[in-house]
């Protein structure tokens, strides 16, 4: 396996521009799903220089359950429907939080989150779970990403074929 490489670019479409091709390479050798995700949430950490945690939830049942992910200790289960997590996954939307203390119900995992962004991992329609990106700093994201990241769950749900 090659190592992820992204400049250290500000412009944070360039970083994608690289990332992603990279990003199908490393997972269109391997069938299995959670070392997929395991890699993916590593390669993101890398890339996204203002990302203090990312990862996935993944649905089970009525609930999302941590998984694989790069950063502080996070909530186990969050519930469909409740804080940024659970309304992105009910409404297979993607939610971009500029400012966590403003987002009615939202989870607190790290205190010293800031803003969020999550998308829906959507397979033909159906939801497998969410990606959540959180930063320490207010607006930290923007279209640019959740554009990117909607790509990232289709190259991602693409693979979870094998797994
Ligand atoms: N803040 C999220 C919970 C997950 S953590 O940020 C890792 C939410 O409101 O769903």
């Amino acid at each position: 396996m090659e190592q992820i490489k992204v400049s250290s670019a500000e412009d944070r479409a360039e970083i994608y521009r690289e990332l992603l091709p990279q990003l199908e390479s490393l997972v269109s050798d391997e069938t299995d799903f959670i070392a997929n995700i395991a890699n993916v949430s590593a390669a993101l950490k890398q890339a996204l220089h203002y990302v203090s945690w990312v990862g996935f939830y993944l649905l089970k049942g009525d609930e999302l359950v941590v998984g694989p992910f790069q950063g502080k200790v996070a909530c186990t289960r969050i519930k469909i429907g409740s804080g940024v997590c659970g309304t992105s996954a009910e409404q297979k939307k993607t939610l971009i939080v500029p400012n966590v203390y403003e987002f009615p119900g939202h989870v607190f995992c790290d205190p010293d989150s800031k803003s969020e962004i999550v998308v829906p991992l959507l397979k033909n329609g159906t939801l497998l779970g969410v990606i959540d990106l959180d930063s320490l700093e207010y607006n930290s994201f923007d279209e640019v990403d959740a554009e990117n990241l909607e790509r990232v769950a289709g190259i991602v749900a693409r693979a979870s074929d094998g797994g």
